[in-house]
């Protein structure tokens, strides 16, 4: 569970998830689209069997399967083959592309959920006390990450996952640690950027703080999620309330 930090393991700077996947950046994304892409996958991104580009709609890429992923063919194109890329792109421009591309499969398909999405809203700002730790649309805590969108990046199945089992998967940006400084005192939090000789840490007060490595006793990171088990205080039918509101948080184009 912890392990001592090397000194210098600075993880890459590359998130993961799309950082521009806002309703504006998914209308820059199609413009950008529709100028460098279309004449080859269609204007509707639907392909073209004359220039041999996929259909990018279906959801499922044999390319890439993270936005991570489909940011670099985006942006680098695939070598040896027509699809070149827009390297020439800021990354923002490249990641309002990448969200556009997404919104192409909103995902408003055909799941029966058995939850109820006004519970799961109720459950979310109240007993799941999820708010404390997320932003839904402009609200909420800064201690995992904002969920506005999370309807488009997860189906029913994986958000259940999310809740049941928070450390199944937990990205760098969301591991925490733990500092004890030169007098013994203990500070834990989000890790949130680290070099060579220094740390930023945000407490669960979000504090900010800034440490000097070779002035503390000792640092430890903790991989696993700070995100309690939705399934310690929450029955299965709550679960159930709660993925459907999550999976009604899609954004579309
Ligand atoms: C000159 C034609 C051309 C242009 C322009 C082009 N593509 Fe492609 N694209 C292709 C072809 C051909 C492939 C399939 C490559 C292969 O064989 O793997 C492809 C593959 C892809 C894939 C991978 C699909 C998968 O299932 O893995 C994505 C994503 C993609 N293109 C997005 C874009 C975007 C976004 C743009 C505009 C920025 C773009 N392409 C511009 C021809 C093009
Ligand atoms: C103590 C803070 C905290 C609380 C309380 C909390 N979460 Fe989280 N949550 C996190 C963190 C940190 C992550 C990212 C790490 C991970 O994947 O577990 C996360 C991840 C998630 C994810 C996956 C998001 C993604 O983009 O990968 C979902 C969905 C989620 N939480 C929903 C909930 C719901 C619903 C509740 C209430 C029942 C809840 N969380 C309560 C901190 C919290």
């Amino acid at each position: 569970m912890f392990s001592l930090m090397s000194v210098g393991a600075a993880t890459s700077g590359l998130a993961q998830d799309n950082p521009y996947d806002t309703t504006v950046d998914i209308r820059m994304g199609a413009r950008l689209f529709q100028a460098e892409c279309g004449r080859c996958h269609g204007l509707d991104g639907k392909g073209n069997d004359e220039t041999g580009a996929p259909d990018l709609t279906n959801g499922s890429f044999r390319s890439a399967s993270t936005d991570a992923g489909l940011f670099n063919v985006i942006r680098d194109g695939i070598s040896g083959t027509t699809m070149v890329g827009i390297s020439w792109a800021p990354d923002n421009r490249v990641w309002q592309v990448v969200a556009y591309v997404r919104s192409l499969n909103p995902q408003t398909g055909d799941y029966d959920l058995a939850g109820d999405a006004d519970s799961g809203a109720r459950l979310f700002r109240g007993k799941g006390e999820c708010v404390t730790c997320h932003i839904v649309n402009g609200a909420g805590g800064r201690l995992g990450p904002d969920l506005s969108t999370i309807g488009n990046r997860r189906d029913p199945e994986e958000l259940r996952i999310d809740l049941m089992d928070p450390n199944e998967t937990v990205e760098p940006r969301w591991w925490t640690v733990k500092v004890v400084r030169a007098d013994g005192s203990v500070i834990t939090g989000s890790r949130m950027s680290e070099d060579t000789f220094t740390v930023r840490v945000m407490d669960d007060a979000e504090n900010l703080w800034h440490f000097v490595k070779s002035d503390l006793r000792s640092l430890e990171r903790v991989e696993t999620s700070p995100m309690p088990s939705a399934s310690d205080g929450l029955s299965a039918s709550e679960i159930d309330d709660l993925v459907a509101y999550l999976f009604s948080l899609r954004k579309e184009s």
